[in-house]
């Protein structure tokens, strides 16, 4: 059965991907921020045994692409899927953010992703699939982050990265896919948004596992429909 390395699995869209993926069948490495918060993580270890591997710690570290790497062993993985991200400050204002909350924010959201995505491709098999969480906002082309243009700045950040990182490693061995999850029910996206964690993670999961083989780079939705970039 294959597996799938995910990221930023405490709540919100990357516990749903666990529990998804877990009850197809595949093993789940879930990278998870800290112990302290992992409660219903670690529950659905309960009912899925050892094929829920958390490995724990603070993907920003600089240790944090050999704390991966060492928890894989020698496994290659199937599928890898860059999830955690943040908002940044609830006032969006560039006029007003600070250094520490610029470096935070496109730490997390563009750079932390690609760092551990470029450190773990080696070990995903030919045909596998990277996927990033990245979002609509995130797109030059549709230019609908005007209420929220830090958070959409670093997702357009980290697509133009992976856009970057997918040219030079042309011809790709993966798929390298930008991931719009829909507006979600999570702390990020709010009690008013119109999907639920399940509707979006299933999708999310049907397109991933689509495009198994097909090495590509896209930008697409939780229902496999393409966005500009
Ligand atoms: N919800 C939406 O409508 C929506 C729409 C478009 C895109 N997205 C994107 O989808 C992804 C998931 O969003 P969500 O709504 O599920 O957000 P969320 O409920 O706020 O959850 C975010 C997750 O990322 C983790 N995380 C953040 N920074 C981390 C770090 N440095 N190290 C380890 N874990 C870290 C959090 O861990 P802690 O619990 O430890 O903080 C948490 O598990 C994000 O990339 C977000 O930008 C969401």
């Amino acid at each position: 059965m294959a597996n799938i390395l995910i990221t930023g699995t405490t709540r919100g869209i990357g516990l749903g991907l666990v529990r998804t993926f877990l009850d197809q069948g595949l093993t789940v490495y879930a990278a998870t921020r800290s112990e302290a918060h992992a409660d219903a993580l670690v529950a659905l270890g309960a009912t899925h045994g050892d094929r829920l591997r958390p490995v724990f710690g603070d993907l920003d570290d600089e240790q944090a692409p050999q704390r991966l790497l060492a928890a894989l062993g020698d496994e290659a993985l199937d599928y890898a899927l860059f999830n955690a991200g943040i908002y940044g400050p609830s006032h969006q204002d560039p006029a007003q953010i600070d250094t520490r909350a610029t470096g935070a924010l496109f730490t997390t959201n563009a750079i932390t992703p690609l760092r551990l995505a470029q450190h773990l491709a080696p070990r995903v098999v030919d045909g596998g699939v990277l996927g990033f969480t990245s979002s609509q906002m995130g797109s030059l082309a549709l230019n609908r982050a005007a209420e929220m243009p830090l958070y959409g700045a670093s997702k357009a950040a980290l697509n133009s990265l992976l856009r970057s990182w997918a040219e030079r490693s042309a011809p790709l061995r993966h798929s390298i896919l930008a991931l719009h999850p829909g507006w979600v029910q999570t702390d990020m996206g709010g009690g008013q948004a119109p999907l639920t964690v399940e509707d979006s993670t299933q999708g999310l999961a049907r397109v991933i596992q689509a495009h198994r083989g097909h090495a590509l780079c896209a930008f697409l939705d939780y229902q496999g429909e393409t966005l500009p970039w």
